[in-house]
């Protein structure tokens, strides 16, 4: 079985690379860097694909057509929406959507096109798997809905739009346009993050001391998942 395994930021996948030591190659392709790797019985192609939808969008696509992967695991952090989730914390996306979607003027709901959906759903049995690893370590895991756009949101006004608007529990920037590539493609997939700031006026602030330590958490529990598949 082949994996894919994406993040944004360089400090989503660096620690992945790190708990990952067989490193076979890096490839470069469409202005990113592929590094395939093994891990028990798995080939792994990871990459970080750099902020925002589009770029998102390419490297899961890229993942899916260049290089074959069966199933997509992505990590990173987010900012919290839901008051039980707090920096560190690591959440699970059940379906997530586009909170930056907009052609309301023309009656639509806020996140839908035509002939598309609001929200994509994620694949249940990795979900399953995520909740077994938890209890199994007794870490705290929540699911919940998870909103994309194209925006660092820092503003508590905007956060809670969103959560009115989508029942949204985190809020990111890549984990919809992935999961309407997969679903698009037909490949399972899986969005965990864990909580890098509250998406107020202190995210900035938060987002860059907290990065780092919060990206880890979300890596390593993605590596235990690994443990966990059949
Ligand atoms: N990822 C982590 N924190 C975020 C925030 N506040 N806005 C958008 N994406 C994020």
């Amino acid at each position: 079985m082949k994996i894919g395994i994406m993040g944004a930021m360089r400090e989503e996948i660096e620690p992945i690379l790190e708990l990952v030591t067989e490193i076979d190659t890096e490839i470069d392709y469409a202005n990113n860097k592929y590094y395939k790797a093994k891990y028990n019985d798995y080939e792994l192609i990871i990459a970080y694909s750099k902020i925002g939808k589009v770029n998102s969008a390419l490297t899961a696509a890229t993942m899916i057509e260049k290089f074959n992967i069966d199933l997509l695991l992505f990590s990173g952090v987010a900012g919290a929406i839901n008051e039980n989730l707090k920096i560190g914390d690591l959440i699970i996306a059940t379906k997530l959507c586009q909170h930056d979607l907009d052609i309301t003027a023309f009656g639509h709901p806020y996140g839908y096109v035509p002939e598309s959906k609001v929200f994509v759903e994620t694949d249940e049995k990795l979900n399953n798997i995520a909740k077994k690893v938890a209890k199994k370590l007794n870490i705290k895991l929540l699911d919940g809905i998870i909103a994309t756009g194209d925006q660092f949101i820092a503003d508590n006004e905007k956060k809670e739009w969103i959560r009115k608007t989508f029942n949204a529990d985190a809020l990111e920037m890549e984990g919809a346009s992935v999961g309407f590539v997969c679903d698009a493609l037909n490949v399972p997939f899986f969005i965990l993050r864990a909580i890098s700031d509250s998406a107020d006026m202190d995210a900035g602030f938060d987002f860059d001391k907290f990065l780092e330590g919060s990206a880890k958490n979300s890596a390593k529990f993605l590596i235990e998942m690994l443990e966990e598949l059949e």
